[in-house]
């Protein structure tokens, strides 16, 4: 049978093709989880459905606050429309709470509050591991230049704040997140955006009361079902139902 569509990428998480207009792609979102650079691996049955909605749910909300990002509309189930973009190959990653690889590397108790946030980057590559990198590697390596720095950390604590607050709202700790950019070009002009996804695979977050984790720690450390943990942080934004049991009964529109 012919492809239905071109396969641009396979990445862990998701599959980008080809969309139906120039300048756009089609996200599709697996159900495969891997962590600590792909050592570990696992199919989540619901994980992609999830995530899909997840990412739709906050992506929309940056929109509504005027930070720009890729998100045009979903498709299905697993699949949503985005903005093509050229992705800037860093992981930028902002921290509220000491928590995973800076609490190991500075010795600090997890959850111990940082004196303000903190932005550091990771060069995208598996082969390496993405390895952390100083603002000066990535204006040497010409992977950002300074302004797009200045834009990045503008976008990433402007991110931060909303996500925070919209967590801490349904009772959630935003210890930390990681997001990725996208350049777009209107002519000339090019402008850098949100892009990749925004999840529970790719936040911590703890419960405010009982200091629960409802995130990829709970695959990466084995505490149980990841797919449980997704569908109560769906469960309370209100993107399933309250009483939903499981992510396949219907979806809030
Ligand atoms: P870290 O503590 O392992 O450096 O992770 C910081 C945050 O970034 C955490 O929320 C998980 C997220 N993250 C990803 O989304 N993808 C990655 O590849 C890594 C290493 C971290």
């Amino acid at each position: 049978m012919a492809p239905r569509r071109k396969k641009i990428y396979e990445g862990k998480a998701k599959i980008l093709y080809e969309g139906p207009e120039p300048g756009t792609l089609v996200q599709y979102f697996k159900d495969d989880a891997t962590a600590f650079n792909a050592q570990k691996k696992a199919t989540i049955e619901g994980k992609g459905v999830l995530n899909n909605r997840l990412s739709e749910y906050f992506m929309t909300g940056l929109t509504n606050i005027g930070i720009p990002n890729h998100f045009i509309r979903r498709l299905n189930m697993r699949e949503q429309l985005i903005r093509q973009v050229e992705i800037v190959p860093l992981e930028v990653i902002v921290r509220n709470f000491a928590a995973g690889s800076i609490a190991k590397r500075l010795g600090l108790e997890e959850g111990t509050a940082l004196p303000r946030p903190i932005v550091e980057y990771s060069y995208k590559n598996d082969e390496l591991g993405d390895p952390l990198v100083p603002e000066e590697y990535i204006v040497a390596f010409g992977w950002a230049n300074q302004q797009d720095l200045d834009d990045i950390v503008s976008l990433a604590l402007r991110v931060n704040d909303f996500l925070s607050g919209v967590f801490y709202g349904v009772g959630i700790k935003l210890v930390d997140f990681k997001i990725e950019i996208g350049r777009i070009w209107d002519g000339d002009f090019m402008r850098l955006i949100v892009a990749d996804e925004i999840s529970p695979d790719s936040c911590r977050l703890w419960d405010v009361k009982t200091g629960q984790k409802l995130d990829k720690d709970v695959f990466r450390r084995d505490l149980g079902s990841l797919t449980d943990a997704y569908t109560e942080v769906a469960k309370r934004l209100g993107v399933l139902p309250a009483n939903a049991t499981n992510i396949k009964p219907t979806l809030i529109n």
